[in-house]
C-alpha cells in the first residue's frame, strides 16, 4: 500500500479508538489563536504524541494537540499546534494531520496564521482573508505516488480557497465589525525571514503577505475535496518595509494583540456554517444573465435601500433574492451590490442597475480602482472609509462580467416594475437573510 496513507490509516486507527467523534469543520490554530479552545466545548482531547510517527512541533508556543468538540451546534475537530517544512519533516508529513482531519470527517477547514505584510496598505494587525495563494520554493505536498483514495493525480487548483466560505467570513467581519482585508498569500519555505529583495519580488509577483505554513495545507486540503477557508493575522510588516529587525517576539506579541478580535471572527464563523449550509447564500444560476437593482433603481421602494435580484433566461424572469438595508446612503448602496453579487455565486453575466453615480462612477471610471491616488476617494473621509467595499466590489468584478447602468432614482425605469414587487414583497415578508445591518 501507499506509504503515505498507511501512515494515514494508521494514525486514523488510533485516534477512533480513542474517540468516534465525527467533525464537519478542522480549524488549524496558528499564532495568537492558541487559546481559542477554550471557546470549545471540548469533549476529548489525542495530543500528537500518542500517534504513532506523528510529526510533532519543535517550535515554542505551539502545542501539539487535537481538540474534538462543539462551537454551538458545529462539530469541530481543532489542531492545537501544527508543523512546518523549515523543521525537517518531508511535505507529505507536514500535511499529514490536514488530511487526517479529512478522513476523520471534517467537510470544510479554516487554516489560520500569523503572516508578514507585503501589501504597503496593511498594517500589524490586519487580519486577511486569502484568495488566492503562490507557492514559492517550496515543495507540493502532492509530489511521489499519488494517493488515489483521497484524490485525482492532477488536481484543479483554480478555486482554492472557497468563494462561499470567503463570503460568510465577509459577511461575519462585517457584522462584528471587524476590519478585513484580503489578498494573495505567498509562502516561502522559512525558517529564515525573507530579504527585502524577496519581498520585493513577491509583491511584482502579486502577493499581499508571507508566510510559511499555509499553502502547502490548502492544497492538500483541496486535493482531497475539502472546502477550504484562510485568514491571515499581519503580524508584522515583511523585511525592508520597516527600520526594525525581524523576531519570533514581534509576531507573537502583534498576534496576541489581535487574538480576540481574529477569535470572535472565527468562533462566529463556525458557529454559522453549518446554518448557512442549509440557507446556501449562494444560488447555482442557469439562465443568460442576471439583472441586480440597488436601493433607488427600484422605483418607489418602500423601505430605504435594498436590493432585487433577477435571473433572465429568455422571455422568462425569475426572482431569487431581495434585501432590505436600514438606511440608505452611498456605503449602503455599495453593500447592497457587493451582498447581491456575492449571493449569485459564480454567474457572470450580470447587469448592475444603480441610482448611485457614486458607485457606477466608482467602478466604470476606474476611480475606485486607484483609491489610493484619487483625490475623489481621498478628499473626502466619508468615502475613504468606504474603500474596503471598494476592494470588494473590485475583487467581485474579477469573478463576473458586469455591465453598469446608471438609472435615475424612482423615474420609472422599465426594470423598475420587477424592483417594485421584489421590495414590496421583501418589505412584507423579510426573512432573517434579508435583513442585512447596516
Ligand atoms: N515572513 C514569513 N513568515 C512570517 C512572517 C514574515 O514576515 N511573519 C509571520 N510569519
Amino acid at each position: 500500500m501507499n506509504e503515505v496513507y498507511s501512515k494515514l490509516l494508521k494514525c486514523f486507527d488510533q485516534i477512533r479508538k480513542k474517540t468516534d467523534f465525527v467533525p464537519s469543520v478542522a480549524l488549524v490554530l496558528g499564532s495568537g489563536l492558541g487559546s481559542f479552545g477554550e471557546l470549545i466545548d471540548v469533549k476529548c482531547t489525542v495530543d500528537y504524541s500518542e500517534l504513532d510517527n506523528f510529526p510533532v512541533s519543535t517550535v515554542t508556543g505551539h502545542n501539539g494537540r487535537f481538540l474534538f468538540g462543539y462551537i454551538k451546534n458545529t462539530p469541530v475537530v481543532c489542531m492545537q499546534g501544527r508543523v512546518h517544512y523549515y523543521e525537517g519533516y518531508k511535505m507529505t508529513d507536514v500535511v499529514l494531520p490536514i488530511r487526517l482531519m479529512g478522513m476523520l470527517g471534517a467537510k470544510k477547514i479554516i487554516l489560520t496564521n500569523a503572516a508578514g505584510g507585503i501589501n504597503k496598505t496593511f498594517k500589524p494587525g490586519t487580519l486577511m482573508a486569502i484568495t488566492d495563494h503562490i507557492s514559492s520554493f517550496v515543495p507540493s505536498a502532492l509530489i511521489g505516488q499519488n494517493v488515489d483514495e483521497l484524490g485525482v493525480r492532477f488536481p484543479d487548483m483554480t478555486n482554492v480557497y472557497s468563494k462561499k466560505l470567503t463570503a460568510l467570513l465577509k459577511r461575519t467581519a462585517e457584522k462584528l465589525d471587524i476590519p478585513l482585508r484580503e489578498g494573495v498569500y505567498i509562502q516561502f519555505t522559512g525558517p529564515a525571514y525573507e530579504t527585502p529583495a524577496e519581498i520585493n519580488m513577491a509583491r511584482i509577483l502579486g502577493a499581499d503577505a508571507v508566510g510559511m505554513s499555509t499553502a502547502v495545507e490548502a492544497m492538500a486540503a483541496r486535493h482531497m475535496g475539502i472546502e477550504v477557508c484562510a485568514v491571515s493575522c499581519i503580524s508584522n510588516m515583511a523585511a525592508g518595509l520597516n527600520k526594525k529587525p525581524l523576531t519570533h517576539e514581534e509576531v507573537k506579541e502583534t498576534a496576541d494583540m489581535v487574538a480576540e478580535q481574529f477569535q470572535k471572527l472565527i468562533y462566529n464563523v463556525i458557529a454559522d456554517i453549518e446554518t448557512e449550509e442549509k440557507t446556501d447564500s449562494q444560488t447555482e444560476i442557469t439562465g443568460d444573465r442576471v439583472e441586480i437593482y440597488t436601493d433607488g433603481a427600484c422605483k418607489g421602494n418602500p423601505g430605504p435601500g435594498g436590493y432585487g435580484i433577477v435571473i433572465v433566461s429568455g422571455d422568462k424572469e425569475t426572482k431569487i433574492s431581495k434585501g432590505f438595508f436600514n438606511t440608505t446612503n452611498n456605503r449602503m448602496e455599495l453593500l447592497a451590490a457587493i451582498t447581491a453579487l456575492e449571493t449569485v455565486g459564480a454567474f457572470k453575466n450580470i447587469t448592475l442597475y444603480s441610482d448611485s453615480k457614486y458607485l457606477i462612477d466608482g467602478m466604470t471610471k476606474g476611480w475606485a480602482k486607484n483609491w489610493k491616488s484619487n483625490n475623489w476617494i481621498k478628499a473626502d473621509r466619508k468615502k475613504a472609509l468606504n474603500t474596503d467595499l471598494w476592494d470588494r466590489m473590485l475583487y467581485l468584478e474579477q469573478k463576473h462580467t458586469i455591465e453598469y447602468v446608471w438609472v435615475k432614482g424612482h423615474n420609472g425605469h422599465e426594470y423598475n416594475e420587477i424592483c417594485d414587487r421584489l421590495a414590496v414583497e421583501a418589505a412584507e415578508n423579510p426573512t432573517a437573510e434579508d435583513v442585512v445591518e447596516g
